[in-house]
Formats: C-alpha cells, structure tokens, sequence
C-alpha cells in the first residue's frame, strides 16, 4: 500500500546553523516517539548536507528543494541530482508553484529534472495546483491535468517511484486552507486520472500530499479524507514544536 508522508518545504528561510538546529530539535523531538508516517524534511541546499549529516539514526529523510535538468558541466549556479544524492538525501521537490511561477519552469524542464532526480535514485515531489483564477473559473482540473502530462511522460515503473503534492497555489502561504472535500476532490480527481494512464494498481500505490496552509489543527480532518496520504508543509514546517502535531496526526 502507499505510504503515508509528512515532508516540509522550509522554502527559503533557513542559514546553515538555523537549518542545522531545526533539524535537531525534530529529532530530538521525535526520539522514541513511534510515529505513522515516514517525516522528510526539503532543505535549501546550502543545508542538505549538514542536515542528513544532523538527522543520521532518525527517522527523517532529506530533501532538496530542487535540481538542475542538467547532468553537469558549465552550468554555474546549478545544483544537480547527482550532488543531491552525494549528500545521502533521497527526495526533491519539483515543480513547486513557486518555480514555476517565478523561474517559468515548465513540463518541457520538469521532465528533464525528473530524469535526473530518478536517475540518481533520488524520489521527486513533484507539485501541481491551480492558481486562484483557475479555481474560480472551474478550469482546475484541466490545468493539474497539464501538470501530470509532465510526470505521464514516464515509464509506469518510474512513475511509481514518484511522489504527488497537490497544492493549491491561492492556499499557500496564506492561512486559506483548501476545506478537506475541496482537496479531497483534487486528490480523488489525480488517482482517476492515473489510474486511466497507468493502471488501478499504480494509482492505489501513488503517494498524494496535500500542501497549502496545512498546520497541526486542520492536519486531522484533511488526512481522514481517503485520498490525501500526508502533507507538503511550508510554514508550520520550520519550528519543530508546529511540525510535530502535523506528524501526529497520523494516529
Ligand atoms: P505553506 O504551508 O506555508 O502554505 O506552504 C505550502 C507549500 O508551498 C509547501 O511546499
């Protein structure tokens, strides 16, 4: 069966040492306690690696925040899937509405970047949502739909290596959580839609996080919903005191 995950995006906000103590405190945190999810937390790169460095013998897995589509070479700035995977992180978030909306990223890009994240055995994130308009005008199940072509270009054996964060862009950031039947409709609508590409047994088995304004309050009643198997946790993900209630909630 799919697994249930909690994983934060602290987007960025956090220096080396803050990185570094956030980590720690989460462990700490977590020492002992016998958790239902698998926890990820996706770090600047400055911190990947002192942070996977900083969790050793936890629970938590590391991430980035993104790769580069490229493999290496003159490509300054760049970070690629391969350093990623050097620092013993095994996830990346791609796609995230902040890139795309920011940095133009779009499914021609996100393709390559998921050829490299699984290329070097890395799981992508990999993130799709509407914009406000979008949502008012009825038109989000098509524009998610254009989001997926990106992911539907894989094999279904790499497909199942992925993970899905549907987050509703007008959500993020902004204290309006999508109300638990408004994302359950969302996540219900993908594992149709995968289930049509690929198979029943694909989509039973994908992982689909819900991320948008989701705190250690509303966490409960979204995760009831069938369809959502965890969450992607901006804000409430960088103190470990607001993270944890999030992780609890998978009772
Ligand atoms: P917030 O939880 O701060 O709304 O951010 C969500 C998000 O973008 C996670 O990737």
């Amino acid at each position: 069966m799919r697994k249930k995950i909690v994983a934060g995006n602290w987007k960025m906000n956090t220096t080396l040492q803050e990185g570094i103590a956030l980590a720690s405190d989460l462990k700490n945190a977590l020492a002992g306690k016998k958790v239902n999810c698998d926890v990820v937390v996706c770090t600047p790169f400055i911190s990947v690696a002192a942070v996977a460095e900083a969790v050793k013998g936890s629970i938590i897995g590391v991430g980035a925040e993104d790769c580069s589509a490229q493999d290496k070479g003159a490509f300054t700035g760049e970070v690629s899937a391969s350093m990623i995977a050097s620092t013993g992180a095994k996830y990346v978030i791609l796609g995230h509405s902040e890139r795309r909306q920011y940095h133009g990223e779009n499914n021609a890009l996100l393709i390559q970047k998921l050829q490299q994240a699984l290329a070097n055995g890395l799981t992508p994130i990999f993130c799709v949502g509407e914009i406000k308009e979008e949502r008012e005008s009825n038109t989000f199940k098509s524009v998610i739909e254009g989001q997926m072509a990106a992911l539907y270009t894989l094999s279904a054996e790499n497909f199942g290596k992925c993970v899905i964060a549907y987050e509703p862009v007008w959500a993020i950031g902004t204290g309006l959580t999508a109300t638990s039947a408004q994302a359950e409709e969302v996540h219900a609508f993908i594992r149709a839609s995968i289930a049509e590409k690929y198979n029943k047994t694909v989509a039973d088995n994908t992982s689909i996080l819900y991320g948008g304004s989701c705190k250690g309050s509303n966490a409960p009643e979204l995760f009831a919903q069938p369809d959502i198997d965890g969450g992607l946790i901006g804000g409430a993900a960088l103190k470990a005191d607001t993270f944890m209630p999030i992780i609890e909630a998978w009772k």
